[in-house]
């Protein structure tokens, strides 16, 4: 199991001070529009890589008027105490302990991965491939932590490489080095990308038909295909900065680099209808998402190194029938990570019975029900 079995936040959003002492089973977090559900969500994701569910800036975060930045802890299976707090005036960072000790957030991914859902996912099948690609890369991050590392390198060559392209002519030397650093970081996302999708359409395969409609998942991307099929670090490398070099002329001319990984997409069939799954209905496509989230939580569980995920359920609940949400808490009940869930009505999270804990949310303050 892995489950946080407190939480304690202090100057977090509309929270001064809080404390969440809990269970391992689901956590159901209920409450009116407004108050404070969701913010209690982005703080458990604040243990993962990257700025959290909402993707907000780090002091963005801080309670309005409080007068020093956040902090959120919080005790893993009982055991392991985690926190992070902000740290530094001007540009802040996180600072990540673990059991009273500084840590790294590499640190914290051994010990906790969390994968979630919110509602502004809801487009993302309709949505442009940069958005998708986000999303595929955040489930890529949940089962790789060293995906967010290799991403942050590739963003960063990136960034110069286009600041040579602005200059209208490239030094053939410099734009070599910078484009062997991007295809370094380059080879390594299309690599993990192409890992996290074989193990994520098998644990798709291998999850029963039911409530929750399967995805045919696919890559789409020059580097992703090579390592799709099979190729090892040095050809993907090879391949992009073969695309890096041989796109010169055409990058200059746009001011910007048309090709590699930043350019790739997820491709996502809906496999009852073999329809794209944009075209899918808004529910279908929610059932769609809630599967490929419960898939991807289930292939961290069974094959990954790793602990099991944290899953968090942003109004899930609310938009399935009876039926799918009951189906969706019997499989959050079996799963071996906690399962965070909100919703506006305590009611929603009535077929979890007794197998959940439940959260009422009210102005900036939260208590577990008796
Ligand atoms: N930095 C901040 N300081 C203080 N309050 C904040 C801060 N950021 C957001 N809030 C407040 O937090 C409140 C609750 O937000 P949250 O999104 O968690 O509500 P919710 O319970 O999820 O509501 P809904 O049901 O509408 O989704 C908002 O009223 C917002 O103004
Ligand atoms: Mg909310």
């Amino acid at each position: 199991m892995t489950a946080l079995t407190r939480l304690t936040l202090t100057d977090f959003r509309n929270y001064a001070s809080l404390t969440l002492k809990l269970d391992n089973r689901p956590v159901c977090l209920y409450g009116s529009n407004g108050a404070g559900k969701t913010n209690l969500l982005e703080a458990v994701s604040q243990f993962g890589p990257g700025r959290g569910l909402r993707a907000a800036q780090l002091s963005e975060m801080t309670r309005h008027g409080a007068s020093a930045g956040w902090t959120i802890s919080g005790t893993l299976d009982d055991e392991q105490k985690i926190g992070i707090a902000l740290e530094g005036a001007g540009p802040v960072k996180r600072a990540v302990r673990i059991d009273g000790a500084p840590a790294s957030p590499g640190d914290l991914a051994e010990r906790m991965r969390l994968i979630w859902l919110t509602p502004a996912m809801d487009g993302v099948f309709r949505g442009g491939a940069s958005e998708r690609r986000r999303f595929f890369d955040r489930l890529v991050m949940a089962h790789q932590p060293s995906h967010g590392g290799a991403s942050s390198r590739y963003e960063k060559a990136l960034a110069e490489r286009n600041a040579l392209l602005e200059r209208g002519h490239v030094d053939p030397a410099w734009a070599d080095a910078i484009e062997a650093r991007l295809a370094e970081a380059g080879a390594e996302i299309a690599i993990n990308r192409a890992l996290v999708l074989a193990d994520l359409q098998a644990a798709i395969d291998a999850r029963p038909e039911g409530h929750f409609p399967k995805a045919d998942l696919s890559l789409e991307g020059e580097a992703e295909a090579a390592a799709v099929r099979g190729e090892d670090f040095r050809s993907v490398f090879d391949l992009l900065v073969d695309a890096y070099r041989s796109g010169r002329r055409r990058d200059i001319a746009a001011s910007r680099t048309l090709s590699g990984p930043h350019r790739s997409d997820l491709g996502v069939i809906h496999r009852p209808s073999g329809a794209p799954a944009g075209d899918a209905s808004t529910g279908q496509q929610k059932a769609l998402l809630i599967g490929l989230v419960l898939a991807s939580a289930e292939a961290l569980s069974v094959n990954g190194d790793g602990p099991a995920p944290l899953l968090l359920l942003d109004e899930a609940a609310a938009h399935l029938d009876p039926d799918r949400r009951r189906a969706l808490y019997d499989e959050l009940a079996a799963m071996r990570g906690q399962a965070w869930l909100t919703g506006t009505d305590a009611y929603l999270f009535e077929a979890f019975g007794a197998r959940a804990q439940r959260v009422r949310v009210e102005a900036s303050s939260a208590v577990l029900d008796a």
